[in-house]
């Protein structure tokens, strides 16, 4: 038993000590939010880091999916997957917009570009695709029905901060990708999200949009919310982004002695990295089939028993949820491969401080779980 216990992960905290200067620096300016110099220092940062044109930071990816939707227009209905975190698809319904699910991939667990055309009616406008743990979609496959149908594409991007695809960063592709950088993913600011932008006029709609759709003293040109990233969590990702490498690389290592040592385990399938030139190991799932002798739930409750909190991430699905089992396309006939998935996936514990003894203790039970 593991004398603390253990998260499915923990973020990664630069010394208190490091974050004194930008402290010091925001009580000085007595810049507190309103795109005050470390927000758009991290703007600048992050466009450079990422490789992305623009980037328009929130308080958190769920207001910026909102926002995202809103900034494109985007009503009708929406395809999206159900296998994600639920605020892919609260942030239609705060739009008034009807989510479409349609199945995933069982190799990547991303929705199935396959099943996307026969989802599409006279009043879709869009697709909510997400990059699940941090997986890219087939966006070759969904721009080409998006462009068909002349559909927009909000990436829900919340997973995929750094990932990249041989043509450059994943966040380029659709209209627009949202990022999450809550406690919980690869690079946080405490709470923080960011929409990723091709160009410099749809991010000044967005900057107005986040902004209670404000453009100067005397004009509101859009009903706007409040969606603003505050300094101190823009200075905590600039302190964070220096750190990013290091991370990446702890995580990476900690990604492959899961994948060398459970390759042989009966019964356990860790999901393959498909299609990225660089990852970013944010999640560790694997599926946990049949001929594995404890169920997936089982296996679950022995690693908690031993003070290793796995999560059954995503489990259950969006479609289980009240407000969306009753949609036509929530029935469980349409989604077989989701509701597989949701069964059989249990995350493990993987984030940079994650000690070595702790690892091989996760790796131990699950090889020998008698
Ligand atoms: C896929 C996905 N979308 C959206 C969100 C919402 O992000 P936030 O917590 O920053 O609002 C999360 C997670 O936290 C997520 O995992």
């Amino acid at each position: 038993m593991s004398s603390k216990p253990i998260y499915v992960t923990e973020p990664a905290m630069p010394p208190l000590e490091e974050f004194i200067p930008y402290l010091q620096q925001i009580w000085s300016t007595k810049i507190l939010t309103n795109g005050g110099p470390f927000h758009q220092q991290l703007e600048a940062a992050l466009c450079a880091h990422l490789k992305v044109n623009h980037i328009c930071l929130f308080a958190n990816a769920t207001i910026a999916l909102v926002t995202a939707l809103q900034a494109l227009r985007i009503t009708g209905e929406v395809i999206t997957t159900p296998y994600s975190f639920v605020a892919t698809a609260h942030s239609l319904l705060w739009n008034g917009i009807k989510p479409v699910f349609v199945d995933i991939c069982p190799d990547t667990l991303n929705i199935n570009p396959d099943k996307i055309e026969s989802a599409i009616t006279p009043h879709t406008t869009a697709i909510v695709p997400v990059h699940c743990y941090g997986h890219p979609c087939d966006v070759e496959s969904i721009q080409r029905i998006a462009d068909i149908y002349n559909l927009k594409v909000i990436y829900d991007a919340a997973h995929a901060f750094g990932v990249t695809i041989p043509s450059g960063s994943v966040l380029n592709h659709g209209d627009l990708s949202v990022l999450s950088f809550h406690a919980t993913k690869v690079f946080n600011t405490f709470e923080g999200g960011a929409i990723v932008c091709p160009d410099l006029k749809i991010k000044q709609r967005i900057d107005n949009l986040k902004n209670f759709g404000i453009v100067s003293q005397v004009k509101v040109v859009a009903p706007g919310i409040n969606g603003k990233m505050s300094e101190i969590n823009a200075a905590f990702g600039m302190l964070q982004l220096k750190g990013i490498a290091a991370a990446l690389s702890r995580r990476k290592a900690i990604d492959l002695a899961y994948r060398e040592q459970l390759a042989h385990t009966l019964g356990i399938r860790c999901l393959e990295h498909t299609g990225e030139q660089e990852a970013n190991y944010s999640y560790f799932p694997i599926l946990v089939g049949p001929d594995y002798p404890l169920s997936r739930d089982e296996l679950f409750e022995k690693l908690a028993s031993a003070g290793i909190n796995g999560r059954r991430y995503f489990y259950p699905l969006i479609t289980d949820f009240p407000m969306y089992r009753s949609l036509p396309s929530a029935a469980p006939h349409n989604l077989p491969v989701a509701i597989r998935a949701a069964n059989e996936v249990l995350c493990l514990p993987i984030y940079p401080d994650l000690a070595r003894e702790e690892l091989q203790e996760i790796i131990h039970i699950i090889n020998d779980p008698s």
